[in-house]
């Protein structure tokens, strides 16, 4: 079926053609170290095939919140050598002083990082004018990080105006996953969403109870809304001030064929550490000292049974405290069912958040997952409905 988009499929020739590669290579580091090389290592597929097509590889990336001032600190000449570690291949830097100079010496197939786009006061307003600047170093314009493409900067959505403009291997399978997950789902479908605050994740769940069959709210985001029920949640994470909003939200459900699910059985303790006493005990039943910290086992086998009655499942955020243990248990449990339907055939299962993923890699289910998506604020924003800008420039 033919995409919306165009993708490395209709680059064609690209033999000694420069293709500016916008990836996110924004990494957390300590000591000089990459602690994570995820982000690293979804870049792969793109910039080796575009490599090994005879493309000159101009990677473009930002690296931490710059605000369009130089910063030694936030150079990607620190992440140019663990990269090149991590492709395998020798990678140049190139500061953008000179850059087509230094690019007009490249051969074909070599790889270059180009310095921190957000050094440039235009990067964040998407000026025309560096616009233009950094087209003139490149021929074509790859967009690979879904995960920066929430941002409506130069390097993610003026760039793909302003060159021929395609989606990388890693914005192809995101987009791919995303548009299965929401965009045109099987089925029942069923979301799970957790976390910390409501407030955090209003506009998600407007969207989500016009779009899905089951709404599966866990964290203290559950709390919020046992509250506005009415139940006295003791001591729990509660946003009481949002009674009225999780109202609207569980009538627009109602309205939509939406069923919300708030668990009906907790565990819960009066200190929140690793491993104090705790209790389970009915959503009724929690007493005015204690904290609700994780779903109960009668809820999770419950929402097991809601997943195996759907085809489709995309989750954000976990069910409770699930760095402190034992209120991980809820999380790991219905993320284990997910994946073994997934691994069964029967749901198509997408993840994202950096908790979420945070919380499968706990789970050790990740890999089970049908996609799991490493993007934060992308992910969000895609849930929400909204229409991503670096995502609609490729769209044309
Ligand atoms: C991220 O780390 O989520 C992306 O690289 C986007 O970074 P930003 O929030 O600074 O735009």
């Amino acid at each position: 079926m033919s995409k919306p988009f165009k993708t490395l499929d209709d680059l064609g020739d690209i033999q000694g053609r420069r293709v500016l590669v916008r990836e996110d290579l924004n990494v957390p580091m300590a000591d000089g170290q990459v602690t994570d090389d995820t982000r690293l290592r979804a870049t792969l597929a793109t910039v080796t095939e575009l490599a090994d097509r005879g493309a000159i590889v101009l990677v473009l990336a930002h690296f931490g919140r710059p605000g369009g001032q130089r910063n030694p600190e936030m150079s990607l000449a620190l992440v140019t050598r663990p990269y090149a570690q991590v492709l395998g291949r020798p990678v140049r830097f190139i500061d953008w002083d000179g850059a087509e100079d230094a690019v007009a010496t490249m051969q074909p197939g070599e790889i270059a990082v180009m310095e921190n786009t957000r050094f440039f006061a235009g990067e964040e307003t998407n000026d025309p004018e560096l616009v233009a600047r950094i087209a003139a170093v490149g021929d074509a314009y790859v967009n690979d990080a879904f995960s920066a493409a929430h941002r409506a900067h130069a390097s993610t959505e003026g760039l793909a105006r302003a060159l021929p403009a395609y989606a990388g291997r890693a914005m192809e399978a995101e987009l791919d996953a995303l548009e299965k997950a929401l965009g045109n789902p099987d089925h029942p479908v069923a979301a799970v969403v957790g976390g910390a605050k409501v407030s955090s994740k209003l506009d998600v769940l407007k969207h989500l109870v016009t779009r899905v069959d089951h709404l599966i709210i866990g964290g203290g985001m559950a709390n919020t809304f046992l509250a506005a029920r009415g139940i006295d949640v003791g001591k729990s994470l509660c946003e009481h001030e949002l009674a009225a909003t999780c109202e609207e939200i569980m009538t627009a459900a109602d309205g939509a064929n939406c069923t919300v699910h708030l668990p009906y059985d907790v565990v819960v303790a009066t200190e929140f550490r690793a491993d104090p006493p705790t209790r389970t005990v009915n959503v009724h039943e929690v007493a005015a000292d204690e904290m609700i910290l994780d779903v109960g086992p009668a809820a999770v086998e419950a929402l097991g049974d809601v997943l195996k009655n759907c085809r489709t499942l995309v989750w954000n955020g976990p069910l409770g405290a699930f760095e402190t243990p034992p209120f991980d248990t809820a999380t790991v449990a219905l993320a284990k069912t997910a994946a073994a339907l997934t691994r069964d055939g029967s749901l198509v299962s997408v993840a994202g958040g950096g908790d979420t993923v945070a919380a499968l890699n706990h789970a050790g289910v990740a890999g089970d997952f049908t996609f799991v998506s490493t993007a934060g604020g992308a992910f969000l924003e895609w849930m929400e409905g909204k229409t991503l800008p670096g995502v609609a420039a490729l769209y044309r």
